[in-house]
């Protein structure tokens, strides 16, 4: 396996690939959801590039990029363990040769991104459409993985490769859960012990709302007060019903349909996690 830091190399190695290539997007600090991608990836392509990158035009003042967690090395050997190729890990100075406010920029429209995630994140998804389709030429990737935890992510670079005809197959991938219930996260490495117990809530109150449902509540307001119930040591930041394939947020009544989105804040480190699930 290689570890690649520039665009000339990374280039020059894809040229020697035989058939197909699978991309792996991240920011790094990979755990087990992670390795399920890469995992799927390997078993599905002939050569499987992993890309660790801490993309600074996705976080927006007062985030974290700064305390982002980095561990390059672990990372690699991860990779190296699953059967990948290429690890890219490039320099930010490598991907941008400018301000983000002075880059040709991909931005999703309007509808896809002013709610969920990309209400509280102004420019969040400009950011990472423009670092996927980067990756994307750079890899001449035949498939490339995403996590189903990032749901709104997945539907708008979906809607980008339709809306732009990349010749690529975006794979979507389960979200990976702790025993408990917790869905991974790079982020989970903030949480204190306490918080950890807190955080749970999210998953429980996800799966108690299905549940509810499963029984025959249909109602969006009574099943939105069933998470809040279980959420309420945490801030909640959304907690909300959309239709799964269009992504139109839904305020009367839920059906099979339905995926619920949310995002909260824990009370200590102030972090900010998001799940989901499918009804
Ligand atoms: O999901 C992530 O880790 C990032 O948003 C991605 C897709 C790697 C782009 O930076």
């Amino acid at each position: 396996m290689k570890i690649i830091d520039n665009i000339k190399d990374l280039k020059a190695e894809i040229s020697c690939f035989k058939g197909s290539i699978g991309l792996v997007p991240t920011m790094g600090a990979l755990h087990d959801g992670h390795k399920s991608l890469i995992d799927r990836a390997v078993k599905e392509n002939d050569n499987v590039v992993v890309s660790v990158f801490v993309n600074p035009i996705q976080f927006g003042a007062g985030e974290d990029l700064d305390k982002y967690p980095r561990q390059l090395q672990k990372d690699a050997s991860l990779c190296e363990n699953a059967g990948v190729k290429i690890v890219f890990a490039p320099k930010v100075s490598e991907m941008y040769s400018d301000r983000k406010d002075n880059l040709t920029l991909i931005c999703p429209p309007y509808d896809a991104v002013n709610k969920l995630c990309g209400k509280s994140r102004p420019g969040h998804f400009d950011g990472v459409c423009s670092v996927v389709a980067k990756l994307f030429n750079l890899t001449k990737a035949t498939r490339a993985y995403f996590g189903q935890k990032d749901a709104q992510q997945l539907f708008i670079i979906k809607k980008m490769v339709k809306d732009l005809d990349f010749d690529i197959e975006i794979v979507p991938c389960p979200i990976v859960r702790e025993s408990d219930g917790l869905a991974l996260s790079s982020r989970n490495k903030y949480l204190t012990e306490k918080e950890r117990k807190i955080a749970l809530n999210i998953s429980k109150a996800l799966f108690s709302t299905k549940n509810l449902f499963d029984s025959g509540v249909k109602d969006i307001r009574t099943l939105t007060d069933n998470c809040l119930e279980i959420m309420k040591e945490l801030d909640v930041e959304y907690i909300e019903f959309a239709d799964r394939n269009s992504f139109e947020l839904l305020q009367n009544e839920a059906d099979n349909n339905t995926i619920i989105l949310v995002a909260a804040r824990t009370p200590e480190t102030n972090t900010r996690l998001i799940d989901n699930i499918n009804l």
